[in-house]
């Protein structure tokens, strides 16, 4: 009965789909700036900017076509993207990728072996779950899952 065989392992693959990269993030020591080279160059859109206090950084959320594009500029050096920037300078920050269920895709993870930098789903930025996965498990790209919280 293959159809009930598909039926099933849908079911089964649900929960840790990866249903593609949510966001790139790029580590910026401008944000203005930064807005106005994605806007003039690629034709980028703004979608949300906010400043988070608590995970240190002034970000924006851009889209370009279907993609989209995140912009953090650390409000200090002693921040986790300001430590990103002074080690490694402006660039790639991390890759995101949006899954069903944050909290499952954790464990998924955990069990094949990855090194998390977050236990459990945690509030990011613009009102989405997220957790890190640490780059030493990604061939040195810190890695995110999200989902719409
Ligand atoms: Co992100």
């Amino acid at each position: 009965m293959p159809g009930l065989t598909r039926v099933y392992l849908d079911s089964i693959a649900a929960e840790m789909e990866v249903r593609g990269i949510h966001h790139l993030g790029i580590a910026v020591d401008d944000l203005d700036a930064a807005l106005d080279t994605y806007v003039r160059l690629f034709g980028a859109e703004l979608e949300h900017r906010a400043t988070v206090q608590d995970q240190g950084v002034r970000a924006a959320s851009l889209r370009i076509g279907e993609g989209r594009l995140e912009l953090l500029e650390p409000l200090g050096d002693d921040t986790p993207v300001g430590r990103f920037l002074a080690k490694r300078g402006p660039g790639m920050h991390h890759v995101a990728y949006e899954v069903s269920d944050v909290r499952a895709t954790l464990a998924e993870l955990a069990d094949a072996g990855a090194d998390l930098i977050d236990e459990r789903p945690h509030p990011g930025l613009f009102g989405l779950e997220v957790a890190f996965v640490h780059p030493d498990s990604v061939h040195g790209v810190l890695s995110e899952v999200v989902s719409h919280a």
